[in-house]
């Protein structure tokens, strides 16, 4: 079926004119520094997260026209090192018979002709049943600026779905470049009765495809629906990482939309799993999506919100932020993250203490900001502490509190006093562990979010918050005696 071009180049056209001027009215100061947030109007997802032609794409969930979810564009930015962004027009708008109701998820590959690859869920009316919507795989080709959609949409359908899948909820392709140079591609599906299903096709030019495998079910473990998918070998290790819908709140699961990581081995085409984990226990977390970097890492971004917790942002002209990206790594048979290292570049300041003893509440000279990367090991002084506390982006009024308690050995974030309008869950507990007596800390604040990250990574928690730039303080309380090292820089985006 020809593309109706000129369609396409209006709806297109349109969007790329409006955020080019809408992007001129927001101020750097009024964004994240080294977090992309959206051009203008709402982010959600990343899509097609790649390395293309020497620089990081990464793509976007978009509706540009006002700050909450509305047919579906894709918003572009570059970066050359993933932690300073430079936007580009919008790459897809919704506009042909197969996404006239939006370009949902996707991906990202490169061809050998050197063209960039576009794979995306195409969203239309259901010609079957009235009301309802369809979803297919599609695909768009370009050059890193423009993209063309493909005459040949949709590439995947219901008809390429196995018995008893739904043709509603079909949707977020990770396309993957295979060592053979064919492709493959993993897709979110789900059955008839809700049951969440991984699915995963092959190609051989990228345009034709066919069905291999179930490679995961969900059995009613988690959740319903499971969105954005991802699976790739990691240090020996098979690893699928996807979002449920509608997850059931447990010990370990916060429950509604959540974040899930498998970890197991290949069998057949088949995902045969050992462990799971959430990706992130944060309030603020969603919609992973990974690249191969050439140098063997797995870099990893998400959208730093998530359904069940979106705020009113008074007077924001951006909404939605993608997390710093962040390098995986699979270790005694959990996922590990870090925040890329490319963020080093960016240090302005480094101020260091040793053997801090924290009794009842401190502050300490040079350790304050709102663009800081901070370290800490936190270990028992001489009256052994219960309950250690930090207090981030505070002030008289405002601070966003992680506590520790050691009795319990449990994490319990809180953001309710982070500047909210929202009465949404602002708070979570989840257990954490130390080694040889020692929690090891790392906080990541950018402006409007904290990035926490425990013991090397082993766990993460993200949260966006909302407090004016000056709530800059950072407090720390303990009720016995602690001892703390600390090491903090403070970023900027001029690279040293
Ligand atoms: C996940 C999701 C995807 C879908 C997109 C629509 O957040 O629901 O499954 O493709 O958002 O914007």
């Amino acid at each position: 079926m020809p593309v109706h071009k000129d369609m396409t180049e209006q709806a297109l056209k349109e969007a790329r004119k409006y955020e080019e001027e809408k992007d001129r009215e927001i101020s750097a100061e009024e964004r994240p520094l080294f977090h992309l947030s959206s051009r203008c109007g709402w982010m959600n997802d990343p899509n097609g997260f790649s390395l293309y032609e020497g620089m990081y794409h990464l793509f976007y969930q978009y509706y540009p026209y006002a700050p909450e979810w509305g047919p579906m564009h894709w918003g572009h930015a570059v970066s050359h090192d993933l932690v300073t962004w430079q936007y580009l027009p919008a790459a897809l708008a919704p506009d042909t018979p197969a996404d006239s109701g939006g370009c949902f998820s996707g991906s990202a590959a490169v061809m050998d002709d050197g063209r960039h690859m576009l794979m995306y869920t195409g969203v239309a009316e259901d010609p079957e049943e009235p009301g309802t919507s369809v979803q297919t795989q599609c695909l768009a080709f370009g050059d890193g600026l423009d993209y063309e959609k493909f005459s040949g949409n949709p590439v995947l359908t219901s008809d390429n779905l196995p018995e008893g899948l739904s043709r509603h909820d079909f949707r977020d392709p990770k396309v993957n470049r295979e060592n053979d140079d064919t492709y493959s591609c993993v897709v979110g599906g789900c059955t008839e009765e809700m049951d969440g299903r991984i699915l995963y096709f092959r190609s051989e030019d990228g345009l034709d495809w066919h069905f291999v495998s179930v490679l995961a079910a969900n059995n009613q473990r988690f959740g319903t629906m499971w969105e954005c998918p991802d699976v790739f070998m990691l240090d020996g290790k098979a690893v699928l990482l996807c979002s449920p819908v509608d997850m059931r709140r447990t010990e370990k699961y916060s429950g509604g939309h959540g974040t899930l990581c498998l970890i197991g081995d290949f069998q057949d085409s088949r995902l045969v799993h050992e462990q799971d984990q959430p990706v992130d226990y944060g309030t603020d977390f969603y919609a992973t999506q990974t690249l191969l970097h050439p140098d063997g890492r797995r870099i990893m971004t998400a959208w730093m919100q998530n359904w069940d917790t979106l705020q009113n942002h008074e007077g924001l002209r951006w909404y939605g932020q993608m997390i710093l990206p962040r390098e995986l790594s699979v270790r005694n048979g959990r996922l590990y993250q870090q925040p890329v290292r490319e963020l080093m570049q960016y240090i302005k300041h480094r101020t260091e203490y040793r053997d801090v003893s924290v009794h009842g509440m401190t502050e300490l000279p040079g350790i304050r900001g709102r663009a800081l990367d901070l370290s800490l090991t936190i270990r028992p002084g001489e009256n052994d502490y219960r309950r250690f506390e930090i207090q981030a982006a505070a002030d008289e009024e405002h601070h966003t509190s992680i506590v520790y308690d050691r009795s319990r050995q449990e994490i319990t974030v809180d953001r309710s006093r982070s500047g909210t309008h929202t009465a949404v869950e602002h708070s979570r507990t989840f257990r954490t562990k130390e080694y040889d007596g020692v929690l090891k800390l790392r906080l990541i604040v950018d402006r409007y979010s904290l990035e926490l990250f425990i013991n090397d990574g082993e766990q993460t928690f993200t949260m966006v918050i909302d407090a004016d730039l000056s709530a800059d303080r950072i407090r720390f309380l303990a009720d016995g005696d602690a001892v703390m090292d600390i090491e903090a820089y403070t970023l900027d985006l001029q690279e040293q």
